[in-house]
């Protein structure tokens, strides 16, 4: 089983980007953490980050027949990209989205998100938690 995680916008500055909100923890950290995971659940684990909405689109497309499902955190593309959501349901990649800040407490323009609706679920706000949970999730619902 191939899980891709996918980091968006801003992302790799995680560890030193406003640590009140994200935490102190590196994306590398992150990572190091999701292939220990991955190890224990069975599964193989891949990694991408981008700033670009167009490279993220590409990536999803470029997984499609070579990846069984998506863990992504849009990061700011999350409020603003029908491209992305569009990638996601048009490949049919079973997905999940996570956030490290529960977006439904913060700024009201981060309430909304336009990938929830292709999601097969949303983790957000358990801090980088949120992506451990969220690849368990991920795992678990391909068991099924
Ligand atoms: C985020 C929340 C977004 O609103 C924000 O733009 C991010 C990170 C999170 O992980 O909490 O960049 O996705």
């Amino acid at each position: 089983m191939r899980i891709l995680v996918i980091h968006g916008p801003n992302l790799n500055l995680l560890g030193k980007r406003e640590p009140e909100i994200y935490g102190s923890t590196t994306i590398d950290e992150i990572n190091t953490l999701l292939k220990k995971e991955a190890k224990t659940l069975g599964a193989d684990v891949e990694f991408s980050q981008s700033n670009s909405e167009g490279e993220i689109v590409n990536t999803i497309q470029e997984a499609m027949g070579s990846v069984d499902g998506i863990v992504i955190n849009p990061a700011a593309y999350t409020h603003t990209s029908v491209a992305i959501r569009d990638a996601i349901a048009s490949t049919g990649i079973p997905t999940v989205e996570v956030h490290i800040s529960n977006i439904f407490k913060r700024e009201d323009f981060r309430k909304k998100s336009f990938i929830s609706g292709v999601s097969i679920g949303v983790v957000s706000g358990l801090g980088i938690d949120s992506y451990l949970l969220g690849l368990r999730g991920m795992v678990s619902y391909l068991k099924k």
